[in-house]
């Protein structure tokens, strides 16, 4: 499902729990998964509070995932540990947004937790160019 934003673009926490409260004890198959959200707006500069989000994904049973390219060069990505409630499970930023080649690297994401969102072979393939499993 897709939040919207408020209408100056900046996201509300209660609405975003509100929208974990009503999906908690639904069937399992429409619980929510994973959160994404981009760490800062390209259009407003806008930063949403990643963190905080994080916390609250993770009370809900839900993933974190957050598209860090308009942010990681700007500031400090911390993604946390594992045992850490605001921790970011995924990160993705394209290298060149750090300087780094074109080439090889057209897309880092940071794998926190493991591959386990995505259920089978096929689908981990599909990816395994751009997964790097975090130490
Ligand atoms: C939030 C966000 N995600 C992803 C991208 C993709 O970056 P690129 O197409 O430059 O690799 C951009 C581009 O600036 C972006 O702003």
């Amino acid at each position: 499902m897709q939040y919207r934003t408020q209408p100056d673009g900046s996201v509300s926490i209660t609405e975003i729990e509100d929208i974990f409260k009503a999906h908690q004890n639904r069937p399992k198959a429409e619980q929510i998964k994973l959160v994404t959200i981009t760490g800062a707006s390209t259009i407003t500069g806008y930063k949403p509070p990643i963190y905080e989000i994080a916390a609250l994904a993770h009370r809900y049973g839900a993933k974190m995932f957050a598209d860090v390219c308009q942010l990681i060069q700007h500031e400090r990505v911390d993604m946390h540990a594992d045992d850490h409630p605001c921790h970011l499970d995924f990160v993705a930023f394209s290298g060149h947004k750090i300087y780094a080649s074109y080439e090889p690297i057209p897309l880092i994401i940071f794998v926190l937790q493991s591959l386990s969102l995505l259920r089978t072979e096929n689908e981990k393939s599909r990816f395994s160019s751009t997964f790097y499993e975090k130490k």
